[in-house]
């Protein structure tokens, strides 16, 4: 494998991405155990990524490198380029150009293994405002650009490395093959690191780990619970007790259609209804902090007495990935909350169990890929995300059962829209959000005073950023007359154009 310390910078994790799409497993760690490793045979490799700190300001970190320099190739990227040359007392200063962009190689080393195979007049990104502006004797240069000299290094006699552009981003056009060179090339990963061989190794530990005990896992109908439940179904069987709740606050149909695709995939799974629980709970309740309160509270409280019905449990299973799990360990101080995502970080605690989370090492797509090796139909791995909350947090304002049933219509016809011109798989998610507003509409000869209701629908990787979906004007003119046709209680539907930052995907 090859570790990665992260030094804050906020294109880490795409290092980590590329890295496993070269079939190379990798992990991300902070820069802070750098001084304190010790390297096992299983690491092959080392890679300091960037960062928004400058290795000139006085408490910029800057951990000794006893421990991996000489022992394994090392690749420094930016920052941690600059890092090394500090170290080795060369000089790092502020640009005096703009070296942010595109930027194209002048020079190149067509003989260093680490730009095997690429063109010497490759695009690269750069991202920064410090450059070298002296090497130390020992390093030698091995790529340039028109404005910065020194854009790659080798340390002499070692296979350590500095780059100052960013291979990670896709702009820079041969930074997967840069990638290549270094993993397999110059460390020699086998690119064994595949969705089969990590259903293998998965289930083969959580036999291990699991014995004969039981674990009890909440499904929601999204991807990573439903991929998490299949691993610890195939290495434990009927040993896996699902429980997968109607908070009420789901799509049209969407509890009895997806249970039944669970019933099918031969999992153990129970259905609790508990949707007049949850709208009991959010009586009254306008403020959206307040309404996601509330849900993961009752939903805890569902859950628990469920699990209790089953006897000795001692593990709760969870859908957990691994963004999750580099956001708990970042370098970066928290940031502002904005929303709380959150849904049920107390369930482990309040349950006294022992947590099973058999994901927390793969992102996203990768978990869909494993979902695929595992068999689960497309229906549930290209849903869209949904967030937990549900519709509640798409119902401004108080919640009621008559408003949860005008927007599972609207919504319900909007995604079936979508389905239907083959524009859902190019959307990253969509949905419909009912106002509290009312205005005033003519259906016949009547006067009509009814709500309004928006759609939304967003293109976006990672949820983080996302542009508003342009979706053709013909598909919007189709669906906006569906709904008021169809909708009782609505006369009214308006598109959202805004793209996130400055809004966000979710109006509440
Ligand atoms: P925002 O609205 O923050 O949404 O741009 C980004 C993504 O997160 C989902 N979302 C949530 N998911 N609990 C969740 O599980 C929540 O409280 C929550 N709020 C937003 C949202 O649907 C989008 O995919």
């Amino acid at each position: 494998q090859i570790l990665i310390f992260d030094f804050g910078s906020q294109y880490t994790q795409l290092i980590a991405r590329r890295v496993r799409e070269l079939n190379v497993y990798c992990e991300i760690h902070p820069y802070t155990e750098l001084p304190f490793l010790t390297l096992d045979a299983s690491v092959k490799g080392v890679i300091l990524s960037g960062s928004p700190c400058s290795v000139r300001d006085t408490g910029a970190p800057n951990p000794k490198l006893k421990g991996v320099r000489g022992h394994v190739p090392v690749l420094g990227v930016c920052y941690g380029a600059q890092l090394m040359v500090n170290q080795e007392h060369g000089v790092v200063e502020p640009s005096q150009v703009r070296e942010y962009g595109r930027a194209r190689l002048t020079h190149v080393d067509s003989e260093n293994p680490l730009f095997k195979g690429m063109d010497s007049k490759a695009v690269v990104w750069m991202s920064h405002a410090d450059t070298i502006l002296k090497l130390p004797e020992h390093l030698n240069v091995i790529a340039s650009t028109e404005s910065v000299e020194y854009a790659a290094y080798q340390i002499q006699d070692e296979q350590t490395y500095g780059i100052q552009f960013h291979p990670e981003v896709t702009h820079t056009a041969e930074g997967k093959q840069l990638l290549h060179n270094f993993v397999v090339g110059i460390c020699g990963c086998s690119q064994d690191w595949t969705p089969a061989h990590f259903v293998e190794d998965t289930v083969r530990e959580l036999r291990e780990k699991l014995g004969d005990d039981k674990v009890v896992l909440g499904l929601s109908g999204g991807v990573d619970s439903s991929v998490a439940a299949m691993l610890i179904h195939r290495a434990i069987g009927k040993n896996l007790h699902c429980i997968f709740v109607n908070n009420g606050l789901l799509r049209k149909n969407e509890f009895e259609q997806v249970l039944h695709s669970y019933k099918d995939l031969g999992l153990n799974v129970k259905g609790v209804d508990a949707s007049k629980d949850f709208y009991v709970a959010l009586a009254g309740k306008t403020d959206p902090e307040h309404k996601r309160k509330a849900i993961g509270r009752v939903f805890i409280e569902v859950f628990d007495k469920e699990a209790h019905r089953i006897k000795d449990v001692k593990w709760l299973g969870q859908g957990t990935i691994y963004p999750d799990v580099i956001e708990s360990v970042s370098v970066k101080g928290p940031s502002a909350t904005i929303k709380s995502h959150h849904n049920v970080g107390g369930l482990p605690e309040k349950m006294h169990l022992k947590v099973v989370e058999p994901l927390n090492t793969l992102f996203k797509d990768e978990v869909r890929e494993v979902g695929r090796e595992l068999g689960l139909p497309e229906t549930i791995l290209g849903r869209h995300p949904f967030p937990g909350p549900g519709l509640a947090i798409r119902i401004l304002g108080e919640i009621t059962e008559e408003k949860v049933r005008i927007l599972q219509n609207v919504d319900d016809l909007f995604i079936k829209g979508l389905k239907k011109t083959g524009l859902y798989d190019e959307v990253w998610q969509a949905g419909a959000i009912l106002l509290p507003v009312q205005s005033v509409g003519v259906m016949g000869d009547e006067r009509t005073y009814e709500n309004v209701v928006a759609l939304r629908a967003v293109t976006s990787v990672d949820g983080m950023t996302a542009d508003w979906a342009h979706l053709p004007y013909e598909f919007l003119a189709d669906v906006s007359n569906d709904i008021i046709n169809k909708v009782k209680g609505v006369n009214r539907v308006v598109y959202d154009i805004s793209s996130k930052p400055p809004a966000t995907i979710e109006w509440e």
